[in-house]
């Protein structure tokens, strides 16, 4: 195989879309999809908000037993399973299945504005998300915990046991192994029948995968954990979102909707969530209308309503709904039912760079010399990446790291912050300083998809960026605004980034493969090197989190450790928005085991 063409079947998964058809699922015979109002029951015990990653899942956890009515309301449309193969990835831009909506110029990008790309159909985000199939290390969660406070339960020992409830995994092939030395730890994974949302390898590797798995293993001080997943840094092979019987995307819908009949469980689409209705502090439902129109449809709850609208939606809905910061909602002339000075604060994502960053070889990595069956289309996305701490590809990780301790944390925050919300961030501060310092955090990740190209990605980001309805019209698109670059470290990072992409291809593996870095060429270091960064960088790796963090009210915190608004009772957040720090790893495995757990909260609750 030519790995030329596979960079043209890879580069998929990092550039541009492919159209989706709306259909009407009622035809497949799935569940209750409903289109009228008028077919909805007068109360639900749970009211879901958005039907993605989290929601679905809920969805279907919380109907299994039978015994509790759910209804999800979804902005979007159900899509066909025509574009479900794996290797056809209906990634990103499409404009018929992701929201448009753009972030306000960025002061230190040059200007630029980043796309904001979240999806918008049944399944969500993880309907047109990359697959990539990652968790967190150890570290990260247990910052999460220590965010959370003393007796938080969000620690390595207390997700783990729903990161594997919330997947069924599949071994790879016994020639995959052999070939690749893909090593897995079962004990971090689930082989049971609990889940239908499918983790799997490729029946093929690329051949040049081999050469470069060598040459990043070769690198001073690497890292080989056995399993990614079993909370630690390094190099390794990882799963995607991907059924292995018909190698086709596995996401919320065919894990959590699809093929389900049951009476208690229902979903209307096309439908917009405006906001949540309130007896005092206590939600009682939610007021909706048939997206578009401006009307008023309201349905009842008799337990809870839940935000899983994603990190984006779900701090405009609760803004709309009166909880946020008062000077916000006063701006809005939105009565104030809790004044949450966190809501839409603490915006995170991923930082890359991609399309104009790149290197190419003078000759192709060596042969591979062992037979190999399998079929190249089975491949959804990267399957492997180093994802390593700073001290493991930097000598200046101390130097960071005493220089980001020492910021006063109100320093690149905006002026007006709350000062609970700079109590929160100093506490994030205080985190991150000790996760520069350790090689089980994962700072850099350089996946290898065996071709040359250029992705450097931050996985931790320190500067803060925040989500605000937009005050003069409440129900159009909020104000998305990432702060990119806002505080300086994450731009020392990002050049030690690209000097240790530099450092791996100039290493004695690599060195005989005459790499070229032909943008912005090795020449180009110091301050024009950052210049650079600046103008070509993209702010989201489409992993938004955090504007609705889990953490206490006095740390600016939206809900508390069972994932419940600060201030209300009967409401709950449960997306990628309740995540106080980023993982080192792309985001959606962290979302399903986010909503396992919360599952095991609400139930706890009944
Ligand atoms: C292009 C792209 C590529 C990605 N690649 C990867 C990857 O390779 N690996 C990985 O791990 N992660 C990836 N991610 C991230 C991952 O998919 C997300 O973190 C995760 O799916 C978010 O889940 P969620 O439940 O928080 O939100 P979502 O899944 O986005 O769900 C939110 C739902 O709420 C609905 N909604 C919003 N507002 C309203 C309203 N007012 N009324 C009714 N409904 C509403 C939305 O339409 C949507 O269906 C990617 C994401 C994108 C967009
Ligand atoms: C996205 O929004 C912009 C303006 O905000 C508009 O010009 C463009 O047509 C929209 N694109 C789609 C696909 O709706
Ligand atoms: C933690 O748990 C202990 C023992 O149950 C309790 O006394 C304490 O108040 C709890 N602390 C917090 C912050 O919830
Ligand atoms: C194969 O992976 C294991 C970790 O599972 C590692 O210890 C070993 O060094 C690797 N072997 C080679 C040849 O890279
Ligand atoms: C929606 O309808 C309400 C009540 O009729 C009205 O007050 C409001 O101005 C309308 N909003 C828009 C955006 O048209
Ligand atoms: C970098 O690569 C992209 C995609 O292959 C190409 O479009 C672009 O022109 C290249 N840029 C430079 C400066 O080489
Ligand atoms: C493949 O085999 C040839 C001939 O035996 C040898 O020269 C070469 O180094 C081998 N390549 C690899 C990657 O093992
Ligand atoms: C390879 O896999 C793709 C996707 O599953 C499938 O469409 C194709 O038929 C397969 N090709 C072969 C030769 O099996
Ligand atoms: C640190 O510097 C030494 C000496 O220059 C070098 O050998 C080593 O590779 C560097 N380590 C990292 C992680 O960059
Ligand atoms: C608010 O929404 C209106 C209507 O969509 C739009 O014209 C305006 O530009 C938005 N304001 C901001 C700050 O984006």
């Amino acid at each position: 195989m030519r790995y030329t063409t596979v960079v043209t079947s890879l580069a998929a998964v990092l550039s541009f879309g492919r159209s989706a058809i709306a259909v009407d699922l009622t035809r497949f015979g799935y569940a209750n999809i409903l289109q009228r109002a008028s077919q909805l029951k007068d109360a639900y015990d749970y009211v879901i908000v958005g039907a993605g990653t989290a929601g679905l899942t809920l969805a279907d956890r919380l109907t299994a037993d039978g015994t509790h009515t759910v209804l999800v309301i979804e902005y979007c449309y159900p899509i066909s399973d025509e574009t479900l193969a794996a290797s056809d990835g209906r990634w990103f831009v499409d404009p018929g299945i992701s929201y448009n909506i753009t972030s306000p110029p960025q002061p230190f990008m040059n200007s630029r504005s980043q796309a904001v790309i979240i999806g918008c159909c049944v399944g969500g985000s993880s309907a047109i998300n990359g697959m990539v199939f990652l968790r967190g290390t150890k570290s990260e969660y247990d910052g999460w915990a220590e965010l959370g406070g003393p007796n938080s339960t969000w620690n390595w020992e207390g997700v783990l046991p729903y990161f594997k409830k919330a997947t069924h995994f599949n071994p790879p092939t016994e020639e995959m192994t052999q070939n690749f030395n893909v090593t897995w730890n079962p004990e971090v994974w689930a082989s049971n029948g609990e889940s239908r949302l499918e983790a799997s390898f490729p029946d093929y590797g690329i051949p040049a995968n081999d050469a470069f798995y060598k040459a990043a293993a070769n690198m001073p001080n690497m890292p080989i954990p056995i399993d990614g997943a079993s909370g630690k840094s390094g190099l390794f092979w990882h799963p995607t979102s991907m059924d292995n019987k018909k190698y086709w995307r596995s996401y919320s819908r065919t894990a959590h909707y699809d093929g389900i009949v049951r009476d208690n469980y229902d979903v209307i689409t096309m439908h917009k969530v405006k906001q949540v209705l309130f007896d005092g502090t206590t939600a009682t439902g939610v007021k909706f209308s048939v997206r578009g129109l401006n009307q008023t449809l309201t349905v009842k709850t008799r337990k809870e309503v839940i935000i899983s609208a994603g990190t984006i939606h779900t701090p405009q809905i609760l803004q709309n709904s009166g909880i946020g910061p008062k000077a916000l909602l006063e701006e809005a002339d939105i009565p104030v039912v809790v004044d949450l000075p966190g809501v839409g604060q603490n915006f995170q994502d991923h930082y890359w760079l991609t399309t104009g960053y790149n290197w190419t070889v003078g000759t192709g990595p060596p042969g591979f010399n062992k037979t190999q069956t399998g079929n190249l289309s089975t491949i959804a996305g990267p399957n492997l990446g180093a994802l390593i701490g700073l001290p493991t590809y930097s000598n200046n990780s101390e130097s960071i790291a005493s220089r980001y301790e020492s910021q006063d944390p109100a320093a690149y925050l905006p002026e007006s912050t709350h000062p609970t919300v700079i109590a929160g961030y100093a506490a994030f501060q205080k985190l991150h300083a000790k996760l520069l310092r350790d090689v089980n955090s994962n700072w850099l990740w350089l996946p290898l998809i065996g071709s040359p190209g250029g992705i450097v990605m931050s996985k931790h980001i320190l500067s803060s960026g925040t989500i605000k309805i937009n005050t003069t019209h409440p129900d159009s698109e909020p104000i998305v605004d990432y702060r990119a670059l806002s505080n300086p470290i994450d731009l020392d990072i990002m050049v030690e980034n690209i000097l240790y992409m530099r450092k791996f291809m100039q290493s004695s593996e690599f060195a005989a493969w005459k790499p070229v870095e032909t943008a912005p060429g090795i020449e180009v270091v110091g301050e024009e090197l950052r210049e650079w960064i600046r103008s070509v960088m993209w702010s989201s790796n489409f992993h938004p989190i955090g504007t609705a963090s889990k953490r206490p009210v006095e740390l600016g915190g939206v809900v508390d450790e069972e994932l419940r608004v600060h201030g209300t009772s009967g409401l709950r957040v449960v997306d990628a928005s309740v995540m106080p720090s980023l993982p080192g790893a792309t985001t959606q495995q962290s979302v399903y085991m986010i909503a396992e757990k919360a599952v095991d909260f609400i139930k706890a609750a009944q």
